[in-house]
């Protein structure tokens, strides 16, 4: 399969987003799932995927892991784009006794304090709802860039993913930039999160997110106090620890 996958991801580069969701829809209905959490990217996979799926008669679903640290926009966002696509929006929570054990060891704010509790926050609120969230699913796609960070600079349109079981993952906004990500978006009506006007670049959790000034990387405003080799959260691979 690793092959046929590359083979794909070659062909699907030079192709508008579209292609890949279809690809992916047509080849595993609904267990493909689409991670959203609302920024542009996302938004877009979204878009794509209900119009793709009203022609193949697949209902997309899509999940959102609410950490319970999300801004309040993002909720009241998540439901404007419950109302306007049709796709089944699951959302995904941590565990209680572990947001509850977390809290114990390092209160409200420890991911400020090193990258190894941070991560451990990201553990309990994010990655381990992820696992939930795949359950059961051949495919995920998500709204990765390659230009996004050095971490990311090797994604491909479409790959195995080894850290979540071998399933297929699904990136097919992997060569876009940001600015062409806002231009797809524009030309195509794409809801778009509230945030982003705000100097929100990337939308993430309350607490680890921020505007980001003028000239500044778009994920500056991502774990600002960190070293940007350290900042991912586990969703997509794990960085040093
Ligand atoms: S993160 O790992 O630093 O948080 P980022 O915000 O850049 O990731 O998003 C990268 C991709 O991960 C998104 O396009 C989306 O597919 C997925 N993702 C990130 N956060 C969430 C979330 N809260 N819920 C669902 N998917 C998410
Ligand atoms: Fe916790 Fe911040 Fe990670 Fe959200 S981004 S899970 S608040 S450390």
């Amino acid at each position: 399969m690793t092959e046929e996958l590359s083979l794909l991801a070659r062909a699907f580069e030079r192709e508008p987003p579209g292609v890949a969701l279809r690809w992916a829809l047509e080849r595993f209905g609904q267990d493909a799932r689409i991670a959203c959490s609302l920024s542009v990217e996302d938004t877009i996979l979204v878009h794509e995927a209900a119009r793709v799926g009203a022609e193949l008669g697949v209902r997309p679903r899509v999940f959102l892991l609410d950490t319970g640290r999300l801004h309040d926009e993002t909720l009241v966002f998540a439901e404007r784009v419950r109302d306007r696509y049709d796709v089944e929006l699951d959302v995904y929570a941590p565990q209680a006794p572990l947001v509850e054990s977390l809290l114990k060891k390092q209160g409200f704010l420890g991911f400020r304090h090193s990258v190894a509790q941070r991560k451990d926050c990201c553990d309990a609120r994010k990655v381990e709802p992820l696992r939930r969230a795949l359950a059961g699913a051949r495919a995920w796609i998500t709204g990765l860039r390659r230009e996004q960070s050095v971490t990311r600079s090797d994604v491909a349109v479409i790959e195995e993913d080894a850290s979540n079981g071998g399933i297929v993952k699904v990136s097919p906004l992997a060569g876009f930039t940001e600015a062409q990500a806002w231009d797809f978006a524009r030309r195509n009506g794409v809801l778009t999160h509230p945030l982003h006007a705000q100097g929100f670049r990337s939308i993430g959790c309350a607490p680890c997110t921020r505007a980001v000034a003028e000239g500044e990387d778009a994920r500056a405003g991502r774990w600002w106090w960190e070293d940007p080799s350290h900042k991912e959260c586990g969703l997509h691979g794990r960085g040093p620890r």
